[in-house]
């Protein structure tokens, strides 16, 4: 599946693509020549003066210290609100957010926007109009870093034409120190950087941005907290996200988000329960649970409240369908499946990122199970839910695969027999483990097994999609659709894109619709009845 494709499946900002270019090697210690900083301190706090700006650090990422997994209780913070004197600072001003990457940026955006939208900022997708942009940014590969650096140039004339504009650069990339100090070695018209675990400081930041001259530097480090209460401005009307847990434990070898994300901590599930109700009360009709391994969900509140009897818990809320992203089979037990297969608003579509499908590959991953294990996994979930839908994520070229270690990848691949697979081409992430392994696969022959791949999995999804021809599925109207505003679409069940000709009376309500045409990405559909949700 291609970027196009897959934002259209995912309806989500640009992201996950897959590495076009075998660029040179970047030389990172041109970054970290500060031999022409200064720094001072001044009430407290550190100034550095670089290339002629002023720039106010509070605190800059620190891997070591994003790699730490201490033993200190997650604390949850449930006292958020704006400050009084900072609920004016955005009146008659607008702001905009680029988001980039996975559903927990986008989510993030949307706790972003609520902040503020408190502080007094209205909307706009104007980059001339806007007084604040804020780019949300993603690290699982360095395209989708690229293209922040780009958009960071396209924003200098910008910048330069309007002082008082204020460019801020947050989400995964903030975390990293070399992309701090690439900032602040060569884009000194950014304003403001902060980090994922400290988004709750954005209108002080922002205040301080906003008054003071300098840059503001405010990245923590440290594990992660939980912040519940914060306003958030949701996207759309019919389907929300809900977080229920942040950071990851899991440290994959090629994966930056763990140092990214910070420590695994779950939410209270009374206070996700609570969430999943207003939202239900409010007319939402489809929640995604969100976490970057949802299956570990649990572990650290230590009372055996684990992601199954979350979801045996939701199961009961009136509300039609829940869906969970992203899981991870290592943790993915029997108890969850169990409660999966009681169906109803718990739907029959399992993400199973599987990587590999070779052994070999998946220990030097350290994804911690086997080829069969993850088989094994599936058949459970197949025996005890007969029509689930899988997809998945794999990553070809991993350093030093071999040819007979991807045709196990592409065996696994039919075996499987996925709905759809994401895959990408292995991209090294500074400071993981294996970003300093040798690698002796060529570009050239990396983008000839994902071209191989692709071809394998778009065939497979074609059929899988054919077999749908002539059935009725339930769907779930998100809105007219972006192609053609004659026709309504929504998605089935298991995550499918389907376009309908319906009347607009049918957005954000489920209806049956018989399958009439399958095409690799979507289906089309006719209307055969309101469903009574
Ligand atoms: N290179 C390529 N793909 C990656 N992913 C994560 N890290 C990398 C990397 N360094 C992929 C994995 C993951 C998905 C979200 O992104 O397949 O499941
Ligand atoms: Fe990355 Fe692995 Fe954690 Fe997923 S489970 S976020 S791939 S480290």
């Amino acid at each position: 599946m291609n970027e196009e494709q897959r934002k259209q499946q995912l309806n989500e900002s640009p992201s996950y693509n897959h590495d076009k270019k075998d660029k040179p090697k970047k030389d990172y210690s041109t970054y970290f020549d500060f031999s022409s900083a200064s720094i001072e301190e001044k009430e407290g706090r550190q100034y550095m003066k670089i290339g002629g700006r002023s720039i106010q650090i509070n605190e800059q990422p620190d891997f070591k210290k994003g790699k730490k997994r201490g033993k200190e209780e997650v604390e949850v913070q449930y006292g958020f609100n704006v400050p009084e004197e900072l609920r004016r600072l955005g009146q008659g001003k607008k702001y905009l957010i680029r988001t980039y990457g996975c559903q927990m940026n986008v989510h993030d955006t949307e706790n972003m926007s609520g902040i503020l939208e408190e502080m007094g900022f209205t909307e706009t997708s104007e980059t001339t109009e806007a007084d604040v942009i804020f780019l949300n940014t993603c690290a699982i590969r360095e395209n989708a870093e690229n293209k922040v650096f780009g958009e960071l140039g396209h924003l200098k004339p910008l910048k330069l034409e309007k002082p008082e504009l204020i460019i801020g650069v947050c989400g995964c990339m903030s975390q990293e120190e070399t992309v701090v100090n690439r900032i602040l070695q060569k884009h000194n018209h950014v304003d403001l950087i902060f980090g994922t675990h400290n988004i709750h400081r954005v209108p002080e930041l922002l205040q301080d941005a906003i008054l003071g001259k300098e840059m503001v530097v405010e990245v923590w480090s440290k594990e992660g907290d939980v912040v519940e209460n914060m306003p958030r401005k949701r996207a759309g009307k019919t389907q929300a996200w809900v977080n229920i847990m942040y950071g990851c434990d899991k440290f994959c070898t090629y994966c930056i988000v763990p140092y990214t994300r910070g420590k695994e901590r779950s939410r209270m599930p009374e206070d996700i329960i609570h969430e999943v109700r207003d939202l239900a009360r409010q007319g939402y009709k489809e929640i995604t649970l969100l976490g970057q391994n949802v299956n570990a969900y649990g572990k650290d509140l230590g009372e055996g409240y684990r992601l199954g009897h979350l979801m045996d818990d939701l199961h009961k809320i009136d509300i039609p369908r829940i869906r969970f992203t992203t899981s991870h089979p290592r943790d993915f037990d029997d108890h969850l499946i169990e409660v999966l297969a009681k169906g109803g608003n718990l739907v029959e579509h399992i993400h199973l990122p599987v990587q590999s499908g070779s052994s070999e590959v998946l220990k030097l991953m350290a994804r911690k199970y086997t080829r069969e294990q993850y088989v094994e996994l599936a058949g459970k979930i197949k025996a005890a839910i007969p029509h689930a839908s899988f997809t998945t994520d794999i990553i070809v070229g991993f350093p030093n695969e071999t040819d007979a270690q991807f045709e196990e990848t592409m065996s696994l691949v039919e075996e499987m027999d996925y709905d759809i697979a994401y895959t990408y081409i292995y991209s090294p992430r500074d400071n993981t483990p294996a970003a300093k392994m040798e690698d002796n696969v060529p570009m050239e022959v990396k983008k000839q097994r994902l071209a191989r791949l692709n071809k394998l999995v778009n065939d497979i999804s074609a059929r899988r999609n054919a077999e749908l021809e002539g059935q009725v599925v339930e769907v779930l109207i998100e809105g007219v659709s972006k192609k053609n505003e004659n026709v309504l679409s929504g998605r089935t069940r298991t995550n499918k894109m389907v376009n309908v000709a319906a009347p607009e009376s049918c957005i954000g309500q489920v209806i049956y619709t018989k399958i009439t045409e399958a095409k690799t990405w979507s289906l089309n559909g006719e209307l055969v009845e309101m469903a009574e949700v």
